[in-house]
């Protein structure tokens, strides 16, 4: 590490022989007649640096009275071992400098305890509080685990294009993208910027494939866009989805895939962000056992469930069902939920849905009624995982495209993927901030991306 070295997280540049710097922002300032304490934090770690200062130190005691929770400051001094509870060192200032004041009447972070939604209220300073502060930390070593993972594997990161002219789920909920001045004239897409209706894209799958079908194995991770109006803790109008594709591949090397990611990604945070995670996990509002739960999917192998067997299992609860229960139905979250937390007790595959529920590229089995299709469910959430094996018959991808009131001319190069060199491929997409959620045991979706965006809410 050079000249800086890594302290209860905080990053220390060494200055001299035994002296360090360090700057952050400040959590609290006690002052004294005899001593003076700053809590100090960095961002990078849940557990601040407890500073030592002498009152009449030269350069604090011209500034102590503005130094104040939020203010940001640089320090130098040694480390030394701490005679208080609670932790091993504290930090003895030598010298101080006050970089940016934060006026304890009008900022917004003072030490008294804020509510999640008075955060969520204040976006811009909620990655200060320790909440927030370990939720992002904890998003970017799993940013990172699912990189290590597919390189780890052989898969190669594809940038698949946010600005689309197909509609990967068939389900309408696009964004559009257009230079075209909103009028009441009936719209020329050929004056518009791309000469064809444009949009952001649901998923990066079916671009996805095209690579799949050249390098074997591939996966994205971006941004997907939404325009469902769906106003629940789940749902986000912009998420992060990490989708691979893999050639030669069926439905039961697809899931075991998705089970070995879900087991690596949450063992990797369990022991990448242990402090942030066990910080989270003592919340009042986190589910309870939350450690002990993500241990045991990593210890067992997935369940698997037929969706017609499911349909079965829910026909026949004791609990009833705001949406009734029959074969042909899709899952809603008062199901998957029964499914996931009442029966199984932990994450479970459904597999193999009606084709009418389904988009366009799933494979037909041989019933001619379902598709391979996987959905995985978990404990709190639901659906965090969709995915399966594709159609890889022309023939049958064409009919069930034409089926879905598809225009098939606008899918000629996803068609002729299965002309020129088709083969069996399955994928899968895994909602990320899901994901998150159901790691860190935060309960609202907006709650686990930095800059949430949802219906009413796309500026700050
Ligand atoms: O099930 P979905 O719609 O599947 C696809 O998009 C496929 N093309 C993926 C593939 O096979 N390559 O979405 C995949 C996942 C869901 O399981 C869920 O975790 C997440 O994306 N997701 C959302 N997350 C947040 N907000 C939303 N509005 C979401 N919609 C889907
Ligand atoms: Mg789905």
């Amino acid at each position: 590490m050079g000249n800086s070295f890594k302290f209860a997280d905080l990053q220390l540049k060494k200055v001299s022989l035994g002296e360090y710097q360090v700057s952050g922002w400040v959590k609290t300032h006690r002052q004294s007649k005899n001593i003076s304490f700053i809590e100090l934090s960095d961002g990078s770690s849940v557990k601040g640096l407890q500073l030592v200062i002498e009152p009449n130190l030269a350069t604090y005691a011209p500034i102590a009275d503005r130094v104040s929770t939020g203010s940001s400051i640089i320090v130098s001094g040694k480390l030394v071992e701490s005679p208080a509870k609670g932790q091993t060192h504290e930090f003895q200032v030598s010298e101080i400098a006050l970089v940016g004041e934060a006026d304890p009447e009008k900022y917004f972070l003072q030490k008294k305890h804020h509510g999640l939604d008075t955060l969520r209220e204040n976006l811009h300073f909620r990655p200060r509080s320790n909440t927030f502060g370990a939720v992002f930390r904890i998003r970017s070593n799993v940013a990172f685990a699912v990189h290590k993972f597919f390189k780890e594997r052989g898969f190669y990161y594809i940038h698949t294009p946010i600005i689309t002219t197909s509609d990967c789920e068939g389900a309408g909920e696009m964004f559009q993208v257009t230079t075209l001045k909103p009028g009441n004239a009936k719209v020329d897409y050929t004056q518009d910027f791309f000469k064809a209706p444009a949009f952001l894209t649901v998923s990066g799958q079916l671009e996805g494939e095209i690579f799949a079908t050249a390098l074997g194995k591939i996966y994205t991770f971006g941004p997907t866009f939404r325009a469902e109006n769906s106003n629940t803790s789940r749902h986000l109008s912009e998420f992060w989805m990490i989708e691979p594709e893999i050639s030669f591949c069926d439905l039961a090397q697809d899931m075991q895939v998705a089970s070995d990611f879900i087991k690596y990604l949450i063992s990797y945070t369990l022991e990448e962000s242990a402090a942030d995670l066990e910080f989270l996990h003592q919340a009042e509002w986190c589910v309870p056992n939350l450690r002990a739960n993500l241990e045991a999917v990593v210890n067992k192998p997935a369940e698997v469930l037929e969706y017609t067997e499911a349909i079965k299992i829910l026909e026949n609860a004791t609990q009833a069902f705001e949406y009734p229960v029959s074969w042909g139905i899709d899952l809603q979250s008062e199901h998957e939920r029964y499914l996931t937390e009442k029966h199984v007790q932990g994450p479970v595959f459904v597999i193999n849905y009606p084709k009418t529920i389904k988009p366009f590229y799933m494979r037909l089995n041989d019933d001619e009624k379902t598709v391979t299709g996987m959905d995985l469910l978990t404990p709190g959430i639901g659906e965090i995982i969709g995915g399966g094996q594709r159609e890889d018959r022309l023939d049958l991808l064409t009919h069930r495209m034409q089926a879905q009131g598809l225009d098939v001319s606008n899918y000629w190069w996803y068609l002729q993927l299965r002309e020129f060199g088709s083969v069996p491929h399955a994928g899968f997409g895994l909602g990320f901030e899901r994901f998150l959620m159901y790691v860190t045991g935060m309960k609202n979706i907006r709650d686990v991306i930095p800059v949430p965006r949802y219906p009413g809410h796309g500026g700050i």
